[in-house]
C-alpha cells in the first residue's frame, strides 16, 4: 500500500512558507504527523491529565466556538483554567492550519474543541459507534452536504504511552469497495428523518453514501482485519492532521487527546477534485448535494 503517513519534522506552530508537497499529500487523505509539535502544559494544568476531570456524566471536555467550556468537574476556577488551556490548543491548532494552508484561512469553520482524557481500549461500546473499527468519519444527524471535516490532534499521556491509530486504504478505494453494497437513497426517508428532527437539516445522498461507507466498514470484520492498513503509534508531544472524512482511520488505545475540528467548503481547497464529494459523484456519475 502506498504510504498515508507523512512525516513532517517541524517543531514551530508556524512555520513560514506553504510547502505544496504536504498539501497535496493531506488533500490525498494522508495524514500529516508532526513528531516534534508538542503542546505543553504548564505545571497547575497537569493536574487535568485524570479522568476526573470530566463531569462522570459525559465523556469529553469541549470548548464551544463561543468559548463556553462543556463537560468538566471541578469548581469555576479550575473550569476556567481547563477552559484557557483547552482555549491555547485551538489557538495553537489554528496557527498551524492557517501557516501550512493558507488558502484556507478565511473559509475555515470552527467546530468545538474537545480534551478527552478517557481510556481508548476499555470502552464498550456498540459496532457503529466503534472507532476501534477503521472508518471514514460521518455523522447520521448533521448533513454536511461534502463539507470537509479537518481534524488536529495531539496527544498528551503523561505516562509516555502512544495513541495507536490504524490508517487504512484510500478514499476512491474504500468508496470502490462499498458504494456497490450501498443501500440506495430515498428521497421520502431523507424528508421523514428531517422532520421527525432525527437530522438537523435534509440528508443529501452524498450524506446518506458517506453513513453507508462508514457502516459497510465498521460492519466488514473481514474488511478489518485484512484491507490494506498500517498501525501507528502517536506518541506524546506529537501532533497529526488529517481530513477524517476522506482518511480511513481507527483509535486502538491511549488516553489523553486534546482536538480541533474545522471544517471548509470543497471549493476552497486547493483542488476540489480530491474531496470525497468530487470521488463520489465521478463513482456513481450523478450530483449528489
Ligand atoms: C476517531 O475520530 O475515530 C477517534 C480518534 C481518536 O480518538 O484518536
Ligand atoms: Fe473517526
Amino acid at each position: 500500500m502506498e504510504q498515508q503517513i507523512l512525516e513532517i519534522d517541524i517543531s514551530n506552530w508556524q512555520p513560514t512558507g506553504a510547502n505544496t508537497e504536504w498539501i497535496a499529500a493531506l488533500e490525498a487523505g494522508k495524514v500529516l504527523y508532526f513528531p516534534r509539535l508538542a503542546f505543553a502544559l504548564n505545571t497547575a494544568e497537569q493536574r487535568f491529565l485524570t479522568p476526573d476531570a470530566r463531569d462522570p456524566k459525559t465523556r469529553n471536555i469541549s470548548l464551544d466556538a463561543a468559548g463556553k467550556l462543556k463537560g468538566a468537574a471541578g469548581d469555576a476556577t479550575a473550569q476556567a483554567e481547563m477552559a484557557a488551556m483547552v482555549g491555547r490548543f485551538r489557538e495553537q491548532a489554528r496557527t498551524l492550519i492557517n501557516a501550512i494552508l493558507p488558502r484556507y484561512s478565511a473559509s475555515l469553520r470552527l467546530a468545538p474543541t474537545s480534551y478527552r482524557p478517557m481510556q481508548v481500549e476499555t470502552r464498550a461500546q456498540s459496532w457503529r459507534a466503534d472507532d476501534r473499527r477503521m472508518h471514514v468519519d460521518a455523522f447520521p444527524s448533521r448533513p454536511n452536504y461534502g463539507e470537509r471535516i479537518l481534524r488536529v490532534f495531539t496527544n498528551l499521556n503523561p505516562e509516555g504511552l502512544p495513541r495507536v491509530w490504524r490508517v487504512g486504504e484510500p478514499f476512491e478505494q474504500v468508496a470502490q469497495r462499498f458504494l456497490p453494497r450501498a443501500k440506495p437513497y430515498i428521497r421520502w426517508q431523507a424528508k421523514a428523518l428531517n422532520f421527525l428532527h432525527v437530522t438537523k437539516s435534509l440528508r443529501s445522498e452524498y450524506d446518506h453514501l458517506m453513513l453507508q461507507l462508514h457502516d459497510g466498514m465498521k460492519s466488514d470484520l473481514d474488511y478489518q482485519r485484512n484491507a490494506g492498513q498500517v498501525t501507528m503509534p502517536f506518541p506524546p508531544g506529537s501532533v497529526w492532521v488529517c481530513f477524517s472524512d476522506q482518511t480511513s482511520h481507527a483509535v486502538m488505545s491511549g488516553q489523553f487527546m486534546m482536538e480541533q475540528t474545522l471544517h471548509l467548503p470543497v471549493a476552497r481547497q486547493y483542488d476540489p477534485d480530491a474531496s470525497p464529494l468530487a470521488i463520489l459523484t465521478r463513482l456513481t456519475g450523478r450530483a449528489l448535494v
